[in-house]
C-alpha cells in the first residue's frame, strides 16, 4: 500500500516537472520582443504573422518603409512602426519604444535587381547591417540577418556545397551576403552580440511574391499553371539550384533563433537545404497535377549568369547537427500545396 502511494506521489511530482518545464519553454518563448525590419517583403509578410503567432501579437513589431506599408491581416494583427533600414536612429527608437530583444533583418535587393542598383543593395545590405548591429550591440539584442544561396560564386564546390568553403560571389547581392555574414561573426565574437543567421535557398509561397530575383521563376511557374497560361522560362534546363517552401523557411528562421548557444559552432551562417531542382522537373511535377500545362523557354541572360554561378545543392549537414534543421516538405508535398492554394487564393475550382 505505502509502496503504492509513494510510486503515486512520484508520478505525480514527475507531471508536475514536465508542467514546469513546458511552462519555462513556453515562458521563454514568450519573453521575446521582436522587431522585424522589413516585414512586407516576401519573407517578412508570413514571419511576422508566424512569430506573432507564437511570442503574441503585441510583441512582435512591424518595421516598415513608407511606400511598404502592412495592409489587412499584417497590419491588424499587431504594431508597426516606420523603420527605415538606413537610419540607425529609427532602429534605436522602435528598440526602445518595444524594449526589442531580437530583431530579425529582412530588408535586402534581391539578386537580379541589385545588380542594377548595386549601391543602393550595399547601402541597404551592407550600411542597413551595420545600423542594426550598432543598436543590437548597445541594446543587447539578438539578431538574425538571413544569408543565401548567392553567397557563393563560381569557385565554390557546385555539388553539396560544404558549409565552410570559398565564398568568391560574382554578384552584388552575394558580396552584400559574404559581407554581411562577416560583420555578424565579427559582432559576435568581438561584443558577444548574439548573431545567427542561415543561408535561404529560392523561396517559394503563394502568399507575397519575391521581386527581382533569380529564383522567382519557381513561384512564377505555378501561378501560370494554376490561371491556365503558358509559362515562359527565363533560366534554361540543368539549371540546378536549391529551392525551400515558405513553412519551412520560417521554421528555420525560428528555430535557430532559439536554439541552444552551447550546441553552435557555426553562426553567420547555416547551410539549409529540402530540394533541388532545374526547369524541367519543376514542370514534369506540376504537370503531373495539371496535365495539359505548357512551358517555353525565353532566357534571361542576368538571371542565367547569376544562376550558373551559384551552387546545384548545398549540405546542410552542420545544420543537422547543430539545431536539429530538418526540412518537411519536398517537390511533391510543395507542389501540391501551392496548387491548392494558389487555387483557393485565385477562386479557382
Ligand atoms: N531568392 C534569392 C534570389 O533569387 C536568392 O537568395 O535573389
Amino acid at each position: 500500500m505505502r509502496k503504492k502511494t509513494s510510486k503515486k506521489i512520484i508520478k505525480i511530482a514527475n507531471s508536475c516537472l514536465t508542467l514546469q518545464f513546458t511552462a519555462i519553454i513556453i515562458e521563454t518563448k514568450k519573453m521575446k520582443n521582436v522587431l522585424i525590419i522589413g516585414s512586407t517583403g516576401q519573407i517578412g509578410s508570413e514571419l511576422t504573422m508566424k512569430l506573432r503567432s507564437i511570442y503574441g501579437s503585441n510583441n512582435v513589431i512591424a518595421g516598415y518603409i513608407p511606400g511598404a506599408e502592412p495592409k489587412g491581416e499584417l497590419a491588424e494583427s499587431g504594431p508597426s512602426e516606420i523603420v527605415d533600414i538606413t537610419n540607425a536612429q529609427q532602429i534605436a527608437d522602435a528598440v526602445e519604444k518595444y524594449k526589442i530583444d531580437t530583431i530579425y533583418n529582412l530588408a535586402a535587393l534581391l539578386s537580379a535587381v541589385a545588380e542594377s542598383k548595386p549601391l543602393l543593395a550595399w547601402k541597404i545590405g551592407v550600411g542597413g547591417l551595420m545600423n542594426v548591429l550598432e543598436v543590437a550591440r548597445e541594446k543587447k539584442c539578438a539578431v538574425f540577418t538571413p544569408s543565401s544561396i548567392g553567397s557563393f560564386g563560381p569557385n565554390a564546390p557546385k555539388d553539396g556545397t560544404p558549409q565552410d568553403t570559398i565564398q568568391q560571389p560574382k554578384t552584388m547581392y552575394g558580396v552584400t551576403k559574404v559581407t554581411g555574414e562577416l560583420l555578424s561573426n565579427y559582432y559576435f565574437t568581438k561584443f558577444g552580440v548574439d548573431t545567427r543567421s542561415v543561408r535561404f535557398p529560392g523561396l517559394i509561397s503563394y502568399v507575397t511574391p519575391p521581386g527581382g530575383g533569380t529564383t522567382d521563376y519557381a513561384v512564377d511557374i505555378y501561378y501560370a499553371a494554376v490561371l491556365g497560361k503558358p509559362f515562359k522560362c527565363p533560366v534554361k534546363e540543368e539549371t540546378f539550384m536549391d529551392m525551400m517552401y515558405m513553412p519551412d523557411a520560417l521554421r528555420a528562421a525560428i528555430e535557430i533563433m532559439e536554439a541552444d548557444p552551447t550546441r553552435l559552432i557555426h553562426r553567420n551562417s547555416f547551410n539549409i537545404a529540402s530540394m533541388s531542382f532545374d526547369p524541367v522537373i519543376i514542370y514534369n511535377k506540376i504537370k503531373e497535377y495539371v496535365p495539359d500545362f505548357e512551358m517555353t523557354y525565353e532566357l534571361d541572360p542576368l538571371r542565367q549568369a547569376i544562376a550558373d554561378s551559384w551552387p546545384n545543392s548545398l549540405d546542410d549537414t552542420c545544420a543537422r547537427l547543430e539545431w536539429n534543421w530538418k526540412p518537411e516538405y519536398d517537390l511533391d508535398a510543395m507542389t501540391r500545396d501551392m496548387l491548392e492554394k494558389l487555387r483557393i487564393k485565385f477562386g479557382i475550382k
